[in-house]
């Protein structure tokens, strides 16, 4: 078991290991001071952890009330959050009780918004049950909903009580899913992790995960304690995002963040190659490393569609817009270009 300790507006541990789910009823009831507890999932999740989430913290005492809300990107929206305000509500959860978050991104991200907003702030928990989920989203307080303008654009930053990271849940992932986090894990490595991604291109990580994913957890950590707020350094988290969000609008949202996110770092890493800021080699060792993790490396998109897609996400600032680039294999720096630039960017690095 590993514990890698976040301190940023809250200090919290997040524990990675196996068999941690049996242990959410002992960790909730050192982490808050009511006895009730609503837990949180989706329809793919329910039927293989909620019972075990139960248990565990019914064997400590609570009282657990239960929101399962359908699977999918689609739910991450404003009527299931009102539904789930309301649910609370109902079920009279006050401030010393606490939500737990069981399942993959957009669990926690809802959770962790509902958690944030409801009685102006209540205690929740992250239970992480996808890669994706472990080494990124349920650490480091970023919580939100979609809007119809695009993804992620209502939220909070507003950290967990703690993160209880069962390795055991990712032996059930299908392989696509599994895939979808490697991108992240990927990412970690090219934004300073030259150890890590040596260790990737040795073999796949499957089967003993919890070396890599604290590896990740503690880069997160280290950005976000230096950045809790995304003005600065944390932003390097968003490699490959930036044109990845773009694709995955292009798509509908059919295409996952994973996928996405693997297509964009491609993308940006032609982009920085074709303008001289990243040494020609890095480009396919990186489309290599990426599907040997089963992961795509381009896209039938039109630059002008990515283009049109990717001007709608949150990092844009009037002309500009923050990209993270590759400048050598394991390494990457912000760079802002202007905003005209940046089709000609997707078009010189789908070329490479
Ligand atoms: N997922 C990127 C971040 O937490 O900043």
């Amino acid at each position: 078991m590993t514990t890698v300790t976040v301190k940023a507006s809250r200090t919290y541990d997040v524990t990675i290991g196996r068999g941690l789910l049996a242990q959410v009823g002992k960790e909730a009831a050192r982490l808050l001071k009511g006895r009730s507890a609503a837990v949180v999932t989706d329809s793919n999740v329910a039927p293989l952890y909620l019972d075990r989430v139960k248990d565990a913290l019914e064997g400590e005492g609570f009282r657990v009330c239960t929101f399962v809300f359908p699977a999918g990107e689609a739910s991450k929206n404003g009527a299931t959050y009102l539904n789930l305000l309301e649910f609370l509500a109902r079920e009279q959860i006050t401030r010393t009780d606490g939500l737990v978050a069981l399942g993959g991104g957009v669990v926690g991200d809802l959770t962790g918004f509902a958690a944030d907003t409801f009685l102006r702030g209540i205690g929740f928990l992250q239970l992480p049950t996808t890669l994706l989920a472990a080494v990124d989203a349920s650490v480091g307080g970023k919580t939100a909903i979609d809007l119809q303008g695009g993804k992620n654009l209502a939220g909070a930053f507003y950290q967990p009580l703690g993160v209880l990271c069962d390795l055991d849940t990712l032996d059930t992932l299908p392989p696509e899913t599994f895939a979808d986090g490697c991108a992240e894990v990927i990412k970690y490595g090219m934004i300073g992790g030259p150890d890590l991604l040596a260790k990737l291109e040795q073999g796949t990580f499957r089967q003993d995960p919890e070396e890599i994913v604290a590896r990740c957890i503690a880069m997160k950590r280290d950005l976000v304690e230096q950045d809790e707020f995304d003005t600065g350094a944390r932003q390097l988290l968003n490699l490959g995002h930036t044109i990845g969000h773009g694709i995955e609008a292009c798509s509908g949202y059919t295409l996952s963040h994973g996928k996405a996110v693997a297509i964009g770092m491609a993308l940006v890493t032609g982009g920085a190659a074709a303008f001289g800021l990243c040494p020609a080699e890095v480009l396919p060792r990186l489309k290599r490393l990426l599907q040997r993790y089963d992961l795509p490396v381009e896209t039938a998109y039109s630059s002008a569609e990515l283009y049109e897609k990717t001007l709608s996400d949150k990092k844009r600032t009037g002309d500009t817009i923050q990209l993270v680039v590759p400048t050598a294999w394991g390494r990457s720096v912000l760079h802002r270009v202007p905003v005209r630039q940046l089709e000609d960017w997707i078009t010189k690095g789908a070329a490479q």
